[in-house]
């Protein structure tokens, strides 16, 4: 059976979730932040996942309205800040991917101040990457490498990446079946698993479902 150490999941379909109910978007985005805390408490009591990365924002994301991005900055400052018990009940260490540079100053202090006071804890990490594109990512690790005049290999570059774990198993919700930029280099022999499910509805039941899907699987990794 395979081991499930890395889970990585594209939350997508909050605003279609909140269009069906005739919500603003900022609704669905509300509903989505709940259902980030029940998947990470999921995860932090589940025995074999260690690490489980979300895709909150993307470099891509900056086109949407300004007041549409305002509104998820302001979320996930008040989540880091509001959540701090649920990290810690969980021993839930928090960590991000991503170029933090163009956020504000106190979304900044709020995301550095989480990241000191979960760094012990060892059930799992949640990694949320913010401002994140796989593209930006290599490029950043490149020219890292090139800055330090190292050779480039597959053990050097992985290293200089923000995320140098592989993943074991990728969902995405909300039927789209697209990557949209997400960890391109550590999904190199991730298994994928698309579902319907808008991101709001996600529970832990349709998680626990997915992952005994993927147990099942036979992953080769080349060989036979
Ligand atoms: C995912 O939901 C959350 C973010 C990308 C921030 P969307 O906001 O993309 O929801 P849809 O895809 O429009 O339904
Ligand atoms: C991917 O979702 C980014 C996040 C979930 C943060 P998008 O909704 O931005 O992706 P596209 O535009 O449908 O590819
Ligand atoms: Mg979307």
């Amino acid at each position: 059976m395979n081991e499930l150490k890395h889970l990585a999941i594209i939350m997508d379909g909050n605003g279609r979730w909140a269009k069906q109910r005739g919500l603003s978007r900022t609704k669905g985005h509300e509903k989505g932040a709940e259902v980030v805390r029940e998947i990470t408490t999921y995860c932090a009591n589940h025995p074999e996942i260690k690490t489980l990365t979300l895709y909150a924002f993307s470099t891509e994301n900056w086109k949407r309205p300004k007041m549409e991005v305002n509104f998820l900055m302001k979320l996930l400052e008040r989540y880091l800040k509001n959540e701090e018990t649920t990290y810690m009940k969980n021993e839930v260490k928090f960590e991000t991917i991503g170029n933090l540079e163009p956020f504000s100053p106190s979304l900044k202090k709020a995301i550095k101040s989480l990241k000191e006071k979960t760094k012990n804890n060892k059930k799992l990490t949640q990694i949320i990457a913010l401002n994140y594109g796989a593209q930006d990512e290599i490029v950043r690790a490149v020219n890292k490498l090139c800055k330090e005049k190292k050779e480039i290999t597959i053990d050097t570059l992985n290293d200089a990446l923000d995320m140098p774990y592989p993943i074991d198993l990728l969902i995405r919700t909300s039927g789209e079946q697209r990557i949209s930029n997400f960890l391109l280099w550590q999904i190199a022999y991730a298994e994928l698993f698309f579902t319907k499910t808008l991101w709001p509805d996600f529970t832990s039941t349709e998680l626990e479902q997915i992952i005994q899907n993927y147990k099942k699987r036979e992953r080769r990794f080349g060989g036979i």
